[in-house]
């Protein structure tokens, strides 16, 4: 499964990416209204960093038609190169934005998707990305988990190469739930990266480890105790 970090915090990216093994990260609007450094700053940031790591960047346009998206997606592109993917709304024209990127070569993500109907559109449309909201669609009386499941089958059914990004998570057990249903993508928090590996048992087991040893060999270090060769 591809993991990215959902966050607009290069520095937090950062940290993420030297403890777990990362694919890249995705922003949206919203996620980019949270800052208070110039976005120009943040993209300078972002670029070198997708540069040195070979990692990936969604970036949502924010245009409404379908022209104004293109025109977005083109320089977005030309700033970024091909480690992004650009991010499209499931709405009419953002399909409509779609099959135009995937002809200029640009990859897509549809995204705000809500259905497994959508998300067969975005496919077809030649997206390589379908993003399903997680906690939105649970929102709406809906079960995410669900339709992530069906949209997996169905991609699986249709032959489509279009993977499924799991987005919008509120709990650890969808993130666990959406991998079991063969989710192909997760974008999660910094602070879920910690909790998908947190375990009171772990830490118990650390514990017991840590005591023992230090009641035996008080401060030495295991390697302290390797014979020096001759
Ligand atoms: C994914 O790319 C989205 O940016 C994100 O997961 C949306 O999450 P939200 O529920 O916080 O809006």
């Amino acid at each position: 499964m591809e993991y990215y970090v959902d966050i607009a915090d290069i520095g937090a990216v950062r940290a993420v990416n030297e403890a777990f093994a990362i694919d890249g990260f995705t922003t949206n609007p919203n996620i980019l209204t949270r800052t208070d450094r110039p976005l120009s700053e943040l993209f300078s940031e972002y670029r070198d960093y997708i540069r040195q790591t070979g990692q990936t960047i969604f970036v949502q346009v924010t245009a409404g038609d379908a022209e104004g998206m293109v025109d977005q997606a083109k320089r977005l592109h030309a700033f970024f190169g091909d480690n992004l993917v650009v991010k499209l709304p499931a709405i009419r024209e953002g399909y409509k934005a779609c099959k135009r990127c995937k002809a200029l070569g640009f990859r897509v993500c549809v995204t705000v998707v809500h259905s497994t109907m959508q998300a067969l559109m975005a496919a077809k449309a030649g997206a390589d990305y379908a993003a399903p909201y997680i906690s939105h669609i649970d929102n709406i009386g809906a079960d995410g988990v669900h339709c992530v499941d069906e949209i997996v089958k169905a991609f699986d059914r249709a032959g489509a190469a279009c993977k499924v990004l799991g987005a919008s998570f509120r709990t650890v057990e969808q993130v666990d739930k959406l991998a079991i249903v063969g989710c192909h993508a997760v974008t999660i928090t910094p602070e879920t990266f910690d909790m998908l590996i947190a375990h009171p048992s772990t830490d118990v087991s650390m514990r017991g480890f840590n005591k023992a040893w230090r009641e035996k060999y008080g401060d030495k270090q295991v390697t302290d105790f390797l014979p020096t060769e001759g």
